[in-house]
């Protein structure tokens, strides 16, 4: 059987489909035109596209930040901020300083924002199903199972993404006291990966190639309460630091700090002269702690094998390197 995907504008076949095509092959096309037509037809909402993906995120999570948005939507930081300001003007959103972290900015929807997500999320929800109004019956459930079997890998992150999209239940930001003298630092095992994958994901760091080096990673606690995590990639004398992760409600204690040191300390004991991490925003708080801004083209091809350097993070990332002195 031969099928034609057709592009909705011109009403030309642009994809020649057939039985051998891949199921990946299907389900891009599906979600490509899907999205297409989604833009064209279903948002009545005045707002530009970027400003309903960030009313629909804030409508499954309220109280992001605007750098968790870029890296769950995997959108230019400019047009999220010109689309948060905008918002912002026209009273759907307000921004909260976040108290524990001067540098953070939490977004939220206002009563009537919410209103108008709420809005929106209806005609996309109708817009869905209209879609597959000529799915019959028979043929729903099977979408349906189809569905239920490919959500969670999506929702896991096992399909690689910078942006991890995840539908949990906001959590309340209580803030978690920490001790520093109860602070304790210890070698991550495999059983910690759901912790770490859970953390992660909240913050928007990638998970891309993370498991593989869970052997590298070292967790930060007190006791039973898990606090965050970070790893090292090593590749000879050269390595790179990735997922450096505070759970927000603790961070801001110097948790953070604290462990990265940790870290450099455990490179350089294993012999790892040129540290490298690449980050999308936390660069002030990296070169605080002594690492400078390079150009990517300077990390070392040896670290090109890492999956993290392999398309797992944003174009827009900036790479940074420290070099460990015996000292640190
Ligand atoms: C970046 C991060 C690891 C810092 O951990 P933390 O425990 O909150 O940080 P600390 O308490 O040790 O911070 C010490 C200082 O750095 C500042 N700081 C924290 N995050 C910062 C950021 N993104 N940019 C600039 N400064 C920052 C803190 O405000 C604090 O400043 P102060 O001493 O003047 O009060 C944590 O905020 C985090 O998990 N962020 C999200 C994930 C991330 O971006 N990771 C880095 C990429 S790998």
């Amino acid at each position: 059987m031969v099928f034609y995907a057709y592009d909705c504008c011109v009403k030309q076949p642009i994809l020649e489909m057939n039985d051998n095509s891949s199921t990946g092959t299907l389900i891009r096309e599906f979600a490509r035109l899907y999205v297409r037509d989604q833009r064209n037809h279903a948002c009545g909402d005045a707002a530009s596209t970027v400003q309903c993906h960030l009313m629909t995120e804030l409508l499954r999570e309220d109280g992001l930040t605007q750098q968790a948005l870029v890296k769950r939507l995997g959108l230019d930081k400019s047009w999220i901020s010109r689309a948060t300001d905008a918002l912002v003007a026209d009273g759907t959103i307000k921004k909260t300083t976040n108290p524990h972290n001067r540098r953070s900015v939490n977004l939220s929807l206002t009563p009537a924002g919410r209103q108008r997500a709420s809005l929106l999320d209806a005609q996309l929800n109708k817009h869905a199903d209209q879609l597959l109004s000529s799915v019959n019956t028979e043929q729903m459930a099977l979408v349906r199972a189809a569905m239920q079997i490919l959500l969670p890998a999506v929702q896991n992150g096992t399909v690689s993404t910078c942006a991890p999209i995840k539908t949990r239940p906001a959590k309340s930001l209580s803030r978690l006291h920490v001790l520093a003298s109860e602070l304790l630092i210890t070698p991550a095992s495999k059983t910690d990966w759901p912790a770490i994958a859970s953390l992660l994901q909240d913050l928007g760091l990638p998970l891309d190639g993370a498991q593989e080096h869970i052997h590298n990673f070292q967790l930060i606690h007190t006791g039973d309460n898990f606090l965050g995590c970070a790893g090292l990639e090593i590749y000879g004398k050269s390595a790179l630091l990735r997922s450096l992760a505070i759970k927000s409600e603790a961070q801001g204690q110097h948790c953070g700090t604290r462990l990265l040191h940790h870290m450099i300390n455990t490179a350089g004991a294993a012999g790892v002269k040129h540290l490298y991490l690449l980050t999308t925003d936390a660069d002030a708080y990296f070169h605080k702690l002594g690492f400078e801004k390079i150009d990517t083209s300077k990390i070392p091809a040896a670290l090109q094998a890492s999956r993290q350097l392999q398309g797992a993070c944003p174009a827009s990332a900036i790479a940074m390197l420290l070099k460990i002195k015996k000292t640190n």
